[in-house]
Order: structure tokens, then sequence, then C-alpha cells
């Protein structure tokens, strides 16, 4: 068995689609057996099928990643399939669209902070005995930017990346004597459906976008490939003296 993560067992959350679906591909193309979970059921079987078709080994479980239940089930799954978990992508994600702090709902910031904030907590909750089980291993929490810097009529969101970085270095300091790594990643604005529903819809879209566009040094969104070879990197034993540490891949965002 060749490739950068051979041997290997990973778990991606939010693999239907976006940045999840592309390190499914990735991680799958460099070796690993790779679980899918989703709560978009089609899609996700689309990049299923598209993994086993490339000659990838690959299964694909529903789940809500807020759900404690869920992820029992899946965490279960993934040992009977498998045998072992060594890489943890906690990706799924909810954007929110824009949400004015004087008028934002409770429920709406409970939504926000139930998906992007319990859904990691619960995924290292209910993974870590597993992957120390299998002789540790890698997990890869998404951030943002917006887990670093603020953007207006993002307060739910913003709060729930941040939590994600912090909660991403107690971790990798509890979980460091058991072997396992945890790190976490920070896009910019990447071309998903997640940045296509919440960013270019509605009448002022495209002059949003510009305005978005131009605050990456570089003068544009990422592609989804751009995020996934970081999170392969950290997966892989090639960042093995990486733990705690905030991955930036922003075009620059952040650089100002
Ligand atoms: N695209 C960007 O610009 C960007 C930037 C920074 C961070 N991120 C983060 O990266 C991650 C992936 O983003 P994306 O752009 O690919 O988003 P996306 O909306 O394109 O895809 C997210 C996937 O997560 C799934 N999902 C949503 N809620 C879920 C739940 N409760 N349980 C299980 N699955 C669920 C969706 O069905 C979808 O397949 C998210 O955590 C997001 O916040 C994205």
């Amino acid at each position: 068995m060749t490739g950068r993560v051979a041997g290997k067992v990973a778990l991606v959350t939010g693999a239907a689609m976006g940045l999840g679906a592309e390190t499914a591909r990735r991680l799958a193309r460099e070796g690993a057996a790779v679980m899918l979970t989703d709560l978009a059921d089609a899609e996700a079987d689309a990049v299923l099928r598209e993994i086993r078709t490339e000659g990838g080994r690959a299964d694909y479980r529903h789940q809500d990643v807020s759900l404690e239940s869920d992820w029992e089930t899946v965490i279960a799954a993934t040992r009977e399939a498998f045998g072992a978990l060594h890489i943890l992508v906690n990706n799924a994600g909810v954007a929110g669209g824009p949400l004015p702090l004087m008028t934002h709902s409770l429920e709406d910031w409970r939504r926000i902070l139930s998906v992007n904030l319990d859904g990691v907590f619960l995924g290292m909750r209910h993974a870590g005995a597993l992957i120390a089980e299998s002789g540790g291993g890698s997990v890869i929490n998404l951030s943002s930017i917006l887990g670093k810097v603020g953007l207006p009529e993002a307060a739910a969101y913003c709060a729930s990346k941040g939590g994600v970085l912090m909660l991403t270095k107690a971790a990798a300091l509890e979980w460091a004597p058991l072997g396992i790594r945890v790190n976490s990643v920070h896009p910019g604005f990447i071309d998903t459906p997640m940045v296509a529903n919440s960013v270019t819809l509605g009448p002022d879209g495209n002059e949003k976008r510009s305005l978005l566009v131009a605050a990456h040094a570089l003068g544009r969104f990422g592609v989804p490939r751009e995020i996934a070879d970081a999170i392969l990197f950290l997966a892989s034993d090639e960042s093995s003296f990486m733990t705690g540490a905030e991955m930036v891949v922003d075009g620059g965002y952040t650089a100002h």
C-alpha cells in the first residue's frame, strides 16, 4: 500500500460536499480507508462511489454531528468496518447567513454553536478512545479565519470558530501523552456550497464577493483542494512535531 496516509483509517464529517468531500477524496487517494459522514445522503453517496470507483476504501454513515447518539453509532460503525481510527477530521459546519447581533435569535445562536462547537467536542469525546487504542493519531478541527478575526453579522459563527481554536489547544495538551496530535485549520474564503449560499446570493452578492476577494492578499478565494492539502499534511506523519497549532490557509486575509 502506498501513499502519504497509507494504512491509516480516517473519519471525515460533513463529507458530502465542499471541503469535507475534497478531503475524503484526497485522504483516500493517499491510501487511507475513509469513513464519510453527513446529513446529505445522496450527495455523500456520490462522493463514496467516486472514491470506490478510483479503487479507494470507504464507507458512509448518516450523522448529525450535534447528536451524541449519532457519534456513538458512527464510532461503532468505523470500528466494525475498519477495525481502527487514526485520523479524525471534524469538518461539518454551518454558516448561518448574516445575523445582526441586535436581532439574532437565541435559537440561531444555539443551532450554529451546536453544530460548529458541540459537534467538534462530541467528535473528540467519542473518537478519542478508539484513536488511542489504535496507537494514536491526528485530529484536525476546522476552525476559520473567523475564529481569529471578527466579521460583522457573524457573531455566532465567529464565537463557534474561536471556541474550536481553544478547544483544540486544550485537547492537544491533554492528549499529547496518548500520541494523539490535535491541530486546527483556519481557511480563508473558499469556493464551496457554504460560501455560494452565504456570500454571493442576494441582490448585493457580487459586490460582497468583490469586497471579500479584495481582502485576500492573493486576490482570489481559495479552492477546496488547497484546504484538503493542508488537512492531508496534518493527518500524515509529515506533521509529526505539530500539535496545538493553528494552520492558517487564507491567501493572506489575516496578514494585515
Ligand atoms: N468555505 C469556506 O470559505 C470556509 C472557510 C473557513 C472555514 N470553513 C469551515 O470548513 C468546514 C466545511 O465548510 P464548507 O465550506 O465545505 O461547507 P459546506 O456547507 O459546503 O459543506 C458542509 C457539509 O457539512 C454538512 N453538515 C452541515 N451540518 C451538519 C451536521 N449537523 N451534521 C453533519 N453534517 C453536517 C453539510 O450537509 C455539508 O455536506 C465548516 O466547518 C466551515 O465552517 C469553511
